[in-house]
C-alpha cells in the first residue's frame, strides 16, 4: 500500500523574522541606493547591498536580513541562500579578525594543515569558533586563488602568503 504524502510545503515559506528590520543613517541608505542604480534588475544588487549591512551591522543578523529581503524586494529566504553560501558573508557574530586559511589542493599539499593546526594550539579555538574576547575567528574555506603563493590565509581583506608556522605568529602578533 503507497502512503499519501500530504502537507508538502513549497520550498519557499514567507519567514517572519519576529524583528522590526533595521535602520541605517541617510549616508548609508545614499550609499545603497548608488549600488541599486548600477543594476537594471534590482535582485542583482544583492551581495554589494549585504556588504554593506555586514559592514554596518556585524555581521547579517535578523533585522539586517530583514531590510534586504524588503529592500531588495525579495522573500527572507532569497536573502538566507546567498548569506549562507559565501564564506566572506556571515550569519552569526565573527572576531575582529577573521582568519581563513585555504585548505584546497595546492595549499593542502603545501601544508595547510600544518598552519591551521596552529592556529588552533596559538588560539585555542577550533575551526568555526571565536576566542573568547572577540578578537579572532577561525575558519578553513576552499581556495582563495592564490595557489601560487600557497600555503596562504586571509584576515579580513589582507592575504597572508608562503605561510609558515613562524610567519603566521608574526602575522598575528603584529595585530593591532
Ligand atoms: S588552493 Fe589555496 S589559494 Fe588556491
Amino acid at each position: 500500500m503507497s502512503t499519501q504524502i500530504v502537507n508538502i510545503q513549497p520550498l519557499s515559506q514567507p519567514v517572519d523574522l519576529g524583528v522590526e528590520p533595521a535602520t541605517f543613517s541617510p549616508d548609508v541608505e545614499a550609499e545603497i541606493d548608488r549600488h541599486l542604480a548600477k543594476y537594471p534588475v534590482m535582485r542583482s544588487a544583492i551581495l554589494p547591498l549585504m556588504f554593506i549591512v555586514q559592514r554596518e551591522r556585524g555581521y547579517l543578523d535578523p533585522p539586517g536580513v530583514l531590510y534586504l529581503a524588503n529592500r531588495l524586494k525579495l522573500r527572507v529566504t532569497d536573502i538566507w541562500e546567498v548569506a549562507t553560501f559565501y564564506s566572506m558573508l556571515h550569519t552569526q557574530p565573527i572576531g575582529k579578525y577573521h582568519i581563513q586559511v585555504c585548505r584546497t589542493l595546492s595549499c593542502k599539499i603545501r601544508g595547510a594543515g600544518k598552519i591551521t593546526e596552529h592556529c588552533i594550539q596559538k588560539l585555542g579555538i577550533k575551526p568555526g569558533e571565536t576566542t573568547a574576547d572577540g578578537r579572532f575567528t577561525l575558519s578553513e574555506v576552499e581556495c582563495l586563488g592564490s595557489c601560487g603563493t600557497a600555503p596562504m590565509l586571509q584576515i579580513n581583506f589582507d592575504y597572508h602568503e608562503d605561510l609558515t608556522p613562524e610567519k603566521v605568529d608574526q602575522v598575528l602578533d603584529a595585530l593591532p
